[in-house]
């Protein structure tokens, strides 16, 4: 088992990382002296695989658990369903000291986490991620929150959980096209912040395609705590956090403008930081040998790094990317890297620029 802190003062926390986990749910609770009660909040699919275990760890270590399973899939990411969470909990009269399992993928721990956030005005929350995204990535540092029909994660809240435990086990039975989605966001961590991991990344890469078990260990081990330092510096993205934004200006633009669902989340942001890293060699000297090796990487995961737009999707995309939260000021920045583990973030990038990027991704 590896342990992970995440330094954030009195609302420091661990994530730990290994098998097993799912079993000891309830043993790992116990030691954070929470209430007795407690939700699970999971999804139609993963709580078809997990929830009985994750409720029988947890009774047999003297809580008192009810299940919440909301649909899988993005659409579960709103206000609605937030509303239906509130009132089962009240329901079942969970209190103050009542707590909140996040059993799931990213949106399962988005949706969970701002309704442990706000609910009371707060009660605490385990993460207890089942992608390899939400074990890298979205379980980790506080960002909860749900969609509008304006666009993406639109209203949320830092709120961090208790304890995250990625049980690698639980990856057994993610689909291939989400465990390879997840692998976008693993190869971003070498690219903005360790070339050391992205060269571990190119020799292992079809160890992890495997799943074997010790390199995944390794590797989600190495994301969680660079993400665990990025956020123990800059919480609430005020400065640093922003580079862990590498590819998504493009990426959220994609998934936006070509309506949710037809590309996964780590598929666009494959495309966003080839198209980054492109624009890093002509703005920043990213030097070309770099730029393929990002590219290569990604294509050799079985990512998509091209995509084919004419000039309606073109404009729908970038009115998309005018919409991010990225954007200010009207204008669109970008994270760019310098070198491989090394980004600078809040560049301003000429949307003719851009296009000329998006014209060699075709
Ligand atoms: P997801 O939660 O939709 O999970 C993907 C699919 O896999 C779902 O159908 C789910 O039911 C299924 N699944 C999950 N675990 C499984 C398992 N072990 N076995 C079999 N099936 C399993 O998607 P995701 O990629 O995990 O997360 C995407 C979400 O995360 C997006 O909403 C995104 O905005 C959010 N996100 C948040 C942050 C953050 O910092 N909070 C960061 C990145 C992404
Ligand atoms: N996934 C980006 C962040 O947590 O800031």
């Amino acid at each position: 088992m590896r342990n992970v802190q995440v330094p954030l003062g009195d609302r420091s926390y661990t994530i730990k990382v290994g098998g097993g986990l799912l079993p000891r749910l309830g043993v790992e609770c116990a030691q954070l002296q929470l209430g007795r009660r407690c939700a699970v909040i999971t999804d139609s699919n993963v709580g078809k695989k997990f929830a009985k275990a994750a409720l029988k760890s947890l009774s047999t270590s003297g809580f008192e658990p009810v299940l919440i399973t909301v649909p899988a899939g993005e659409k579960s990411k709103r206000i609605a369903v937030v509303e239906q969470c509130y009132d089962q909990l009240a329901a079942q009269r969970l209190e103050r000291k009542s707590f909140i399992v996040a059993l799931g993928g990213g949106v399962v721990g988005d949706l969970a986490g701002f309704v442990a956030a706000t609910y009371l005005r707060g009660i605490p929350f385990v993460q207890m991620p089942t992608t390899l995204l939400a074990q890298v990535d979205s379980s980790v540092g506080g960002k909860t929150g749900v969609n509008l029909r304006a666009g993406k994660n639109l209203v949320g809240a830092f709120y961090q959980p208790q304890m995250v435990l990625c049980d690698l086990d639980t990856l057994k039975t993610l689909p291939k096209r989400e465990f390879i989605s997840g692998l976008a966001e693993v190869i971003k961590y070498g690219v903005i912040y360790d070339a050391i991991l992205f060269a571990q990344l190119e020799r292992q890469l079809p160890k992890l395609l495997q799943r074997d078990a010790a390199t995944l260990a390794t590797v989600i081990a190495r994301c969680c705590e660079i993400k665990a330092d990025v956020v123990g510096q800059d919480e609430t993205e005020s400065g640093l956090r922003a580079i862990l934004n590498f590819g998504h200006t493009i990426g959220h633009a994609i998934e936006n403008s070509s309506g949710y669902g037809k590309f996964l989340h780590g598929e666009a942001i494959s495309i966003g930081q080839v198209a980054a890293a492109q624009l890093s060699h002509k703005l920043l000297g990213l030097p070309s040998g770099e730029t393929e090796r990002i590219e290569k990487l990604f294509l050799q995961a079985g990512l998509p790094v091209k995509i084919k737009l004419n000039s309606a999707r073109r404009k729908k995309l970038f009115a998309a990317m005018r919409l991010d939260k990225k954007v200010s000021g009207g204008e669109v920045k970008f994270v760019l890297a310098e070198r491989l583990g090394k980004v600078v973030w809040g560049q301003p990038v000429p949307t003719t620029l851009i296009d000329g990027i998006l014209d060699g991704l075709q």
